[in-house]
């Protein structure tokens, strides 16, 4: 790959980040059809040639809960030990009331670090009195927030809880919306329209994992690296995201949270299914070790490490590099896609 198209390829990586989860901005049938202008150009990588992405995930974070001193001291010792370009939270920010003094709380560190930071909400996001609008609009007036407003973004929000009601009612976690996917597509084709036709290397950033994640499995594709301690949880309906990605051909990975005690990297049908490292302390389950999946009948496992998953692109080399990193910096798996 060029470095042309390899910039743009991380700019479109980026965006995916900056632009925003868009809640209510594609969680909606509202989604605009023609790609936002903003959403690209942002970022670019620095004199070292490399542009780190540093994501955390299912922080769960309480304000004033001692359970989750250990979320806050692991998005600062990342944060500092990282020192990425950019940082993507992939929701769960925050598990109990004040909903929104808690999310203030666990992305203080973001907002005053000076690195450019988005986040697309989990869901649990809106499950403490905030509607996810509510939550959405506070998070985005902190400083450093590249989170673009609602019905502009390029983050996915996979969004929270669905009832669809019929002859037989369907309840399970909430799928990505048509509107998501035409706004998606018409982002894709901008992005290699000026591209010379070519698609723009991508990845997509949000809570829920795919519904194909456990048909691989099922299938016996296995991850290549990490720790594989549950089941994935997706939606129970497939609007087809992932088949529009292998359409467009240009997002190479799918970066999620939500399963705890997975933060495996499996390849599948020519993309990455990649899990970030639990961030939180002990308000919710976690059974993930320094050296592996620790079985328990706790809630939380004694001897939980929690951590962060960086990305990291180079200027001229295709593809991208990614392992987690555990609180105090030991690092654990290192995988790199083309
Ligand atoms: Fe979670």
């Amino acid at each position: 790959m060029k470095r042309r198209s390899f910039l743009k390829g991380a700019a479109v990586a980026v965006a995916g980040a900056a632009a925003a989860p868009v809640l209510s901005a594609c969680s909606r049938a509202d989604a605009p059809a023609e790609p936002d202008s903003r959403v690209a150009g942002k970022f670019s990588f620095g004199p070292g040639g490399t542009f780190t992405v540093l994501q955390f995930t299912d922080t769960h974070y309480i304000a004033g809960d001692p359970r989750s001193e250990r979320a806050l001291r692991c998005v600062q010792e990342a944060l500092e030990g990282v020192k990425p370009d950019l940082v993507i939270h992939t929701g769960d920010v925050v598990f109990g009331r004040p909903d929104i003094e808690s999310a203030m709380e666990i992305l203080s560190p973001l907002s005053s670090s000076g690195i450019p930071w988005a986040v697309a909400l989990g869901n649990h996001d809106s499950q403490f009195g905030s509607t996810r609008e509510d939550m959405f609009k506070a998070i985005r007036s902190l400083p450093g927030c590249v989170n673009l407003p609602p019905k502009n973004g390029v983050l996915f929000d996979s969004m929270d809880a669905v009832i669809l009601k019929g002859e037989e009612d369907i309840h399970c976690y909430d799928y990505i919306r048509h509107s998501q996917i035409a706004w998606y597509r018409a982002h894709s084709e901008r992005f290699a329209r000026e591209n010379g036709g070519a698609p723009v290397p991508s990845m997509a950033f949000f809570h829920i994992p795919l519904c194909e994640l456990p048909e691989a499995l099922a299938a016996g594709v296995q991850p290549v690296c990490g720790n594989n301690g549950e089941p994935p949880c997706p939606s129970r309906l497939n609007s087809g995201l992932f088949a529009q990605f292998r359409e467009m051909g240009d997002v190479k990975a799918i970066v999620t949270g939500h399963d705890h005690d997975c933060d495996y990297v499996l390849p599948y049908g020519g993309i990455n299914f990649i899990y970030g490292r639990f961030s939180g302390g002990d308000t919710i389950y976690n059974h993930l070790g320094p050296d592996g999946y620790i079985p328990s009948d706790t809630h939380t496992a004694p001897g939980t490490v929690s951590g962060c998953r960086v990305f990291r692109f180079t200027a001229g080399e295709p593809g991208f590099r990614t392992w987690v990193r555990l609180y105090g910096g030991e690092i654990r798996q290192d995988f790199s896609a083309v």
